[in-house]
């Protein structure tokens, strides 16, 4: 048993991925109900849903970043996978930025149950990189194939229960 497994999740079960889900989901709704507030589909509570989510994302980003950060020093400077994964480090806290500016710009309209164009703008562009850091994040994993163990043999009982597998250090490769 390894102390950063507490904080890096055990090999096969890293943490990050699954905070990434919640993540993405709080912005994903966010941008969704700004839209609906914005088209007229709604009359407030697409703007109250709008706030509170992007609220909940900035939250639960913290211990995303956090996390990514902790697999992001694990990765060995300069090579390929370490750009990709920079790129996504960039376009993720980027996405953060503007989902953050959103939310202070937006707030006087929000507390009045509208979404001002300026504060939609903001978040369509925070879910656009977003999109592109999700995308980069399916690069370290599917392509890189980071802390992915591929045992495609391994007994199903012994897959999802919480033993540390073997992790192959590819990730410094
Ligand atoms: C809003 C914040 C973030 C989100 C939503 C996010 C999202 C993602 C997603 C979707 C993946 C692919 C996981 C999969 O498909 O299984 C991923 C992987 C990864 N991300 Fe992030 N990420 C965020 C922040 C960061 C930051 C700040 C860093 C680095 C400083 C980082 C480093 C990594 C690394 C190293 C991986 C490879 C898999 C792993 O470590 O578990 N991420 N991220």
């Amino acid at each position: 048993m390894k102390l950063s497994y507490l904080w890096r999740g055990l090999p096969g079960h890293p943490i990050h991925p699954p905070l990434t889900d919640a993540t993405i989901g709080a912005y994903t709704f966010a941008t969704a109900a700004a839209f609906a507030e914005v088209v007229g589909i709604t009359e407030d509570s697409g703007a109250y849903g709008w706030w509170i989510a992007l609220i909940f994302g900035l939250i639960v980003t913290g211990p995303t970043a956090v996390t990514g950060l902790l697999d992001w020093l694990s990765i060995e400077r300069g090579t390929e996978l370490w750009k990709t994964a920079t790129s996504h480090m960039i376009a993720m806290l980027s996405a953060t930025v503007f989902f953050a500016l959103a939310a202070i710009f937006g707030h006087d309209k929000y507390t009045q149950g509208d979404v001002s164009s300026g504060a939609f703008i903001l978040t369509l562009i925070g879910f656009g990189l977003l999109t592109l850091g999700g995308w980069l994040g399916g690069a370290i994993v599917y392509v890189h194939g980071m802390r992915v163990l591929n045992l495609v043999k391994e007994p199903t009982e012994r897959a999802v229960s919480p033993v540390p597998h073997p992790e192959k250090e590819i990730a410094e490769g």
